[in-house]
């Protein structure tokens, strides 16, 4: 089974946890006011954007300081008995066995409007008779539904962390699981994540887990993933879903076009179709989609787009028959997508010597490079001086030498006998 990273390496003390040093030390100065009797705030409000820390950080708060910490959120309050348990729970600091009560009332934007009976109006009744303190969590502490709670919390904001810091947390975690990471390869993470340091862990995990190095050639193709959440559920639906329309439909969610697409089921398919039957039937499909996309390629029928779809959504859905939905099993990124995106410089260097050797000797570039670019190779790796001489009649730039030569030092060399 895969654990996901953000559970593994979930911060279990507040020196753990990175950012907001500010926030934090708002929180943690108000709740030791309560040594001193009741505040006049007996509720606090974190607010901030997603997945930088906020339950977290008052997981952690209560793990350090021995407090009894009591979960609760917006759907553990949709009825009237849960919200008298709550009201009953943040009338006493002290527990039975001495510990002190935190109680935690989080995702306060997931209250509806009229379905929970008490609802925020319960909300603020409880949190003006408690005699315990209460943190309450929400993205968007302006929430207008949330107005007339917010006057009687402390409000305190989080931040997103810096891309500095979320690197560092990153580097922190491929410590514990043994890799050695590129610190190129970290900040790449850190800045696409933009602050949201959940994001930036599950990708860390998807793009590092089993490996013991992470370079940046490694993340760097990231770019060609716009939206991973989105992907991530189009693909669960083309694996999962119970009807073929609803499978097709994945196709309008992504964001990705036929062939990336095609990439990533193909990639990913193996890991959730763990029936090998299903898997077998699934590849079959996928091979039928393929066999017409290499149609459209060399007819330019683009009316046969459809069966791709079809045969690459419809079809793998419907191959699924005994394999159960599997719990969190990593995205992979496209390792065809990958290779490609690594050789692309080669590619370029590649064809740009074929047109240098076209311009002199009048054939095509194609040609150049399957007719004469292997002995050339031979000639610059073994003849300094020739490869020299003809380097200088090809006019190639130092690039192109050194793909020729193979090595630095061979190149060097070639320069030198000029
Ligand atoms: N500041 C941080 N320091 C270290 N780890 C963090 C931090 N923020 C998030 N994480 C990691 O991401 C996971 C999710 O964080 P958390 O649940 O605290 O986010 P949140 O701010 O409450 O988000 P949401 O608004 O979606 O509830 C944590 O379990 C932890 O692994
Ligand atoms: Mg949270």
């Amino acid at each position: 089974m895969y654990a996901s990273w953000t559970v593994r390496h979930k911060p279990k003390t507040l020196g753990e946890i990175i950012g907001n040093p500010q926030a934090i030390a708002d929180l943690v100065s108000w709740l030791r006011s309560w040594e001193q009797g009741i505040p006049k705030k007996r509720a606090a409000l974190l607010y901030g954007p997603p997945g930088i820390g906020k339950t977290v950080t008052v997981e952690a708060l209560a793990s350090d300081w021995s407090l009894e910490l009591v979960e609760k959120n917006a759907s553990d309050y949709r009825t009237e008995e849960a919200v008298r348990t709550f009201a009953g729970l943040a009338s006493q600091y002290g527990t039975l066995f001495g510990k002190k009560r935190l109680v935690l009332f989080d995702e306060l934007d997931g209250l509806t409007g009229r379905e929970d009976r008490g609802g925020v109006g319960a909300i603020i009744k409880v949190v003006k008779q408690a005699r315990c303190p209460i943190v309450l969590i929400a993205n968007n502490a302006y929430n207008p539904r949330l107005s007339s709670l917010r006057f009687y919390c402390l409000l305190i904001q989080f931040k997103k962390p810096n891309v500095r810091s979320v690197a560092k947390r990153l580097r922190q975690i491929c410590q514990r699981e043994g890799i050695e990471p590129e610190e190129e390869a970290l900040k790449f993470i850190a800045q696409r994540s933009q602050g949201d340091v959940r994001s930036a862990i599950n990708d860390l995990q998807a793009l590092a887990q089993g490996k013991q190095q992470l370079t940046y050639e490694d993340v760097s193709w990231l770019a060609y993933r716009d939206r991973k959440d989105a992907i991530f559920n189009v693909l669960r639906l083309i694996f999962y879903s119970k009807s073929c329309d609803a499978a097709k439909s994945a196709v309008d969610m992504a964001d990705v076009d036929h062939n990336m697409l095609f990439e990533w089921i193909y990639e990913n398919m193996p890991y959730h179709l763990r029936d090998l039957e299903d898997l077998a039937r699934a590849m079959e499909s996928l091979a039928t989609a393929d066999l017409y996309r290499s149609r459209i390629r060399q007819t330019r029928n683009w009316k046969l787009t459809r069966y791709v779809v079809d045969f690459m959504t419809a079809g793998v859905a419907v191959a699924r028959e005994k394999t159960e939905p599997a719990g969190f099993v990593p995205l992979r990124f496209p390792e065809r997508i990958k290779t490609l995106s690594r050789t692309k410089k080669e590619r370029q260097t590649k064809s740009k010597i074929g047109w240098k050797i076209k311009r002199r000797c009048h054939i095509s570039a194609a040609e150049a490079i399957t007719e004469f670019l292997p002995y050339l190779r031979v000639i610059f790796e073994n003849n300094a001086g020739m490869a020299s001489g003809i380097a200088k009649w090809l006019e190639l730039d130092d690039a192109m030498v050194e793909y020729l030569a193979g090595t630095k030092k061979q190149a060097k060399a070639i320069v030198k006998a000029d």
